[in-house]
């Protein structure tokens, strides 16, 4: 049978509607990818496996929780889906909204929102209302909009969200035909986390369970350091968030895991990110370089024993940000005469 989607694949374990008219652009089924020469680049002794979810339609998790999102939204009769978000969320939202025929908006900090991500939501037909303020910002007044008439909210903080991205999870699982070590990711409003949470707690009622082991930026980093964060910054602007919705979930899922919130600094982000791309021919957007640099952090610290089974999510695709990957080089290559003699010179062959 062909892919469906991740409702179709998993209708059994994901609450729908009755006669629900299911709205999908064939999310999930994405690879998991051994990844031995990025093991090596950290000198580490174990087995890492990839879930690459910038290969889902629109380029990020976002798409497991948006078919139901949306699918929900329809069958109640919902004009127009909303919300907060800091780009994916947004480009997620508004192209199954256009798939269902319905209205979309988003609400989204000005000027911190990835190029591609952008892009998206502006060719889906989605209203764009940028604010002057962050994410938090954003989430706030998208509460104070969820009782208008005809609006569906489709943040995390919608439950169906957590439902869909839950299954990834259960593909993870499926893959391997057993139960990772150690399941790493990184953490902005902490949806994510305690979606993987949840899906491994149905898909194992009886354990073992992966020990989750969640990544935010150093300088938004709430969840870490105990605090909400006024100001949060970071170059990974997916997860510049200083308020996480689901952050009581999300250290729910560590503590009862035994896993860790740790975070990194933009610097351990960038370099983690050229060097997933350079090592094993991954591509993703700076925020999904939080839990790499993460592992290396892992892995100097030994806390991943020789021999585990480790996995990790890359949450969103590199070409989502093609400004942060071109500002690592300045320098563009200058042209050369199109002969032989020039093209070895410039390549020292
Ligand atoms: N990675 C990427 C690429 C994201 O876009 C996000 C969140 C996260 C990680 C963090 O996931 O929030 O569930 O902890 N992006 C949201 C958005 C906030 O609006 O697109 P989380």
């Amino acid at each position: 049978m062909s892919w469906g989607g991740i409702i179709q694949a998993y209708r059994d374990r994901l609450p729908l509607p009755e006669g629900a008219k299911i709205i999908t652009l064939g999310e999930g089924n994405t690879p998991l990818l051994a990844a031995p020469r990025l093991v090596t680049a950290l000198r580490g002794d174990f087995d890492l496996r990839l879930k690459y979810e910038g290969m889902n339609p629109t380029a990020s998790f976002k798409d497991r929780g948006m078919t139901m999102a949306v699918t929900h939204a329809v069958a109640k009769g919902a004009k127009l889906v909303i919300c907060a978000s800091t780009g994916n969320t947004s480009a997620s939202a508004s192209a199954y909204a256009a798939r269902a025929g319905i209205a979309s908006a988003v609400i989204i900090p000005a000027g911190k929102i990835a190029l591609g991500k952008l892009t998206q939501a502006l060719i889906h037909g989605a209203k764009l209302l940028p604010i002057s303020g962050n994410f938090d910002d954003a989430l706030n007044l998208i509460r104070q909009m969820s009782n208008l008439p005809g609006v569906e909210v489709v943040n995390s903080i919608n439950p169906v969200r957590i439902e869909g991205q839950k299954t990834a999870s259960f593909e993870i699982l499926e893959t391997l035909e057993r139960t990772p070590d150690f399941h790493f990711l990184p953490v902005g409003n902490a949806g994510n986390i305690t979606a993987y949470w949840k899906g491994f707690c149905e898909a194992l009622p009886q354990g073992p369970r992966p020990r989750m082991f969640g990544w935010q930026a150093a300088g938004a980093a709430p969840l870490v350091d105990g605090h909400i964060v006024k100001d949060p910054q970071t170059i990974a602007t997916a997860i510049r968030i200083g308020n996480p919705a689901s952050g009581p979930a999300a250290l729910t899922a560590i503590k009862d895991s035994n896993g860790r919130i740790d975070k990194v600094t933009d610097e351990e982000i960038l370099s983690a990110y050229q060097l997933l791309a350079q090592t094993e021919g991954i591509f993703v957007e700076p925020a999904c370089a939080a839990p790499v640099a993460g592992l290396r952090k892992a892995v100097a610290a030994g806390w991943i024993p020789k021999g585990s089974l480790v996995t990790m999510t890359l949450t969103g695709h590199g070409l989502k940000d093609p400004d942060t990957a071109l500002s690592l080089f300045p320098n563009a290559p200058s042209a050369i005469a199109p002969t032989l003699e020039a093209a070895r010179k410039a390549l020292g062959l």
